[in-house]
């Protein structure tokens, strides 16, 4: 028991030491939620390196009134999305994730066809060759066969899908609790301790019996 709590204890350490060590990559593309970047970039330990897209950035402008040089300074780094000679875009550059947040459909499609034509999509391109951590937050409705279809490719090819998609359970009483809802999962996906939302605990409410069950046995 003892044992097994001294493990468990230096399991955290351990776990925390290696967050505070480790190099993720951010792209910010063209979809609504640019929100989702912004506070991912603010919750993310270790070190950060932003991309952001032309149509990343107008949005941005839109939905929070951020230039690029506000999402920049979120990050210790930062790269033009034209600049296909960043050293992020060499497979020999050692990053450990790139979460791409939001995702639009039309980078997700890129990027599940293996097309690198700007830093974003060709980061994310060999974060599936050098098989690293891969998430992509995708953000549109509803979704057509052909993103369905290139959803499906990436999951094969091991990046994690993962709609734009909050939950209820928590009762979410502002707009922050939710955005911090789909942040804290992506940090889920990435291995990193966090505490941005409430797990499910198995709930108040009355459960369902099960079909074997007899209500009103005869
Ligand atoms: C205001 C606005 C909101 C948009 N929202 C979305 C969206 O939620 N999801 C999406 O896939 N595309 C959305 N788009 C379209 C993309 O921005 C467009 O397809 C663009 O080419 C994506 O380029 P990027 O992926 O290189 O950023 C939106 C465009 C605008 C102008």
């Amino acid at each position: 028991m003892c044992m097994m709590g001294t493990r468990s204890v230096e399991g955290f350490f351990l776990r925390l030491h290696l967050a505070s060590d480790m190099h993720t990559v951010v792209g910010i593309t063209g979809a609504s939620g640019i929100v989702y970047g912004v506070r991912l970039l603010k919750a993310l330990p270790g070190k950060t390196t932003v991309v952001v897209s032309e149509e990343g950035a107008a949005i941005a402008e839109e939905e929070l009134g951020l230039v690029p040089a506000d999402l920049h300074a979120l990050a210790q780094a930062h790269y033009s999305n034209s600049d296909l000679f960043s050293p992020l875009a060499s497979g020999s550059v050692r990053f450990d994730a790139m979460v791409i947040a939001p995702c639009s459909v039309s980078t997700m499609s890129k990027i599940a066809c293996g097309i690198g034509d700007n830093l974003i999509s060709r980061i994310a391109s060999v974060a599936l060759k050098e098989r690293r951590r891969l998430v992509l937050l995708i953000r549109e409705t509803p979704l057509s066969s052909i993103h369905l279809g290139n959803m499906e490719r990436l999951a094969n090819a091991g990046a994690v899908v993962m709609p734009a998609c909050p939950a209820f359970y928590p009762k979410p009483k502002s707009v922050e609790e939710m955005v911090d809802f789909v942040v804290g999962r992506i940090l889920d996906a990435l291995d990193v301790e966090n505490r941005l939302y409430e797990r499910w605990t198995g709930g108040s409410a009355p459960r369902p019996r099960s079909r074997g069950s007899r209500r009103n046995p005869r």
